[in-house]
């Protein structure tokens, strides 16, 4: 797919479901005693991976009809062993948190992904969760497919992340859940708190504190968890591009409502806002147990900044794109502590310096920081490898929005694990996109 310089991005839009509630929700729904309906739910190939493995696993989901599901739970340690494997497709969020999900289940379940997924490294779930009692019936490999072995009688534990990963954190308290007794995880950076939030509302015992320099998540094991109804809010990390693509071409407004304006997770907003962009949180509220805001976002001049290694967590998924709003900020952006950026999707740090590279934007990687030099102009007209990674694809997509030349991706189908509306919005905004083999406008 190709995208054409646009004159104005502008409009008043709503994006899909948050994808790491979406896919909480699922496995927590599918967990709790009762029913419950969520409303909002991400329907992306990433969450649908998730409805069909809980599903698999004994939960009575069911569609009722536009991102409203609703769902009745087995109780914690109610699942049953599910008659195939159980395919992830792209996701990672999906796979790490259902290892956490097993864990606790006297069951034997093999779990199967697409090429980007299969190269990830699982060993940082796998680790703790071994140490709580989980088999791994492959050896020593870290990468799917794998088969592991759950036990009834997990053992809680203490573990400090050596990575920050909500993903990690999230596996570890899902199993402590089922545990005979306490189990804490401790991270050196607050990283996304939906799993503590939810489980919390959902009647589980969460405690959060200070010990230190480190925050210590405390669950209690042999929990029981009650079906109540969760609404998801609007993904930050998709309104990410509307709001660079208004940030980035002249002339532009959008307002994206209802998008999570969790601190764990507003990194991209809190840089843009330092970058001089013109981007304001209008009508704040609580809605859920998150919080909401509607996003007005309004092309700006912008300056270089230096974003600290401690923000990491809270914009991980946004770096590409904020990589293409750099382009245009004078003088130097440079990011930093990114190394956990080479094993998403993609390598995001090497196929984000490329994508601009091919661009003609000056991009270079130093050590885990990746520097864009911006300038008044991108010159565009490369193509971009997306190397499986949705978000590659919609951050290159953007940068032709504001380039001289299109710019081309090379597989915008990928795009479709987290926000098949994409190119829908944007067009409806003003974008220009040409599929592969269609003439344009
Ligand atoms: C997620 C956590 C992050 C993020 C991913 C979703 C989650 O991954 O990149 O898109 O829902 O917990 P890590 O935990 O590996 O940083």
């Amino acid at each position: 797919m190709t995208a054409r310089r646009a004159t104005a991005i502008s409009g008043e839009v709503n994006v899909p479901g948050d994808k790491s509630i979406s896919h909480r929700a699922l496995m927590f729904g599918g967990m709790a005693t009762g029913s419950l309906r969520v409303r909002g739910l991400l329907e992306a190939e990433d969450v649908l991976n998730t409805a069909a493995a809980m599903r698999a696993l004994g939960a009575d989901i069911e569609r009722q009809g536009d991102g409203v599901w609703r769902i009745t739970g087995a109780g914690v340690g109610g699942l049953s062993q599910p008659q195939a494997p159980l395919d992830f497709g792209n996701a990672g969020t999906g796979t790490r948190l259902i290892m956490g999900v097993i864990a606790g289940h006297d069951m034997t379940v093999q779990l199967i992904g697409d090429a980007s997924l299969s190269s990830r490294p699982m060993g940082r779930v796998l680790n703790p969760l071994k140490q709580m009692g989980l088999e791994v019936l492959d050896g020593t490999r870290d990468t799917l497919p794998l088969t592991i072995r759950g036990t009834a009688s997990l053992l809680p534990i203490d573990y400090e992340l050596p990575v920050p990963s909500a993903q990690v954190k999230s596996a570890i308290l899902i199993a402590g859940l089922m545990a005979r007794g306490e189990t804490t995880v401790l991270e050196h950076e607050a990283t996304r708190d939906h799993t503590e939030r939810m489980l919390r509302y959902l009647g589980a015992e969460v405690r959060t504190e200070q010990r230190g320099r480190l925050r210590a998540i405390t669950i209690a094991g042999d929990a029981e968890l009650v079906g109540r109804d969760i609404v998801v809010p609007g993904d930050p990390s998709s309104a990410a591009f509307l709001v660079a693509a208004a940030v980035m071409v002249p002339g532009s407004e959008v307002t994206v409502k209802g998008v999570l304006v969790n601190e764990t997770r507003s990194g991209f907003y809190t840089t843009l806002q330092e970058m001089g962009a013109d981007v304001t949180f209008l009508n704040a509220r609580e809605e859920g147990g998150e919080q909401v805001a509607d996003i007005r976002a309004r092309s700006s001049q912008l300056r270089g900044v230096t974003v600290p290694s401690e923000r990491a967590p809270s914009m991980i998924d946004e770096y590409p794109v904020l990589a293409a709003v750099a382009s245009l900020a004078q003088g130097e952006t440079r990011m930093q502590g990114l190394a956990e950026l080479k094993v998403k999707e993609s390598d995001r740090l090497a196929a984000t310096a490329e994508g601009l590279q091919v661009n003609g934007v000056a991009a270079e990687i130093d050590g885990d920081n990746l520097v864009v030099t911006g300038a008044a102009q991108i010159a565009g007209g490369g193509t971009v490898a997306t190397h499986l990674d949705h978000r590659i694809a919609m951050a290159f997509l953007t940068l032709g929005l504001a380039a001289n030349e299109p710019v081309t991706v090379d597989d915008a189908g990928i795009i479709a694990t987290s926000f098949k509306e994409f190119t829908g919005l944007m067009t409806e905004l003003g974008a220009k996109f040409e599929a592969p083999g269609s003439s344009g406008q």
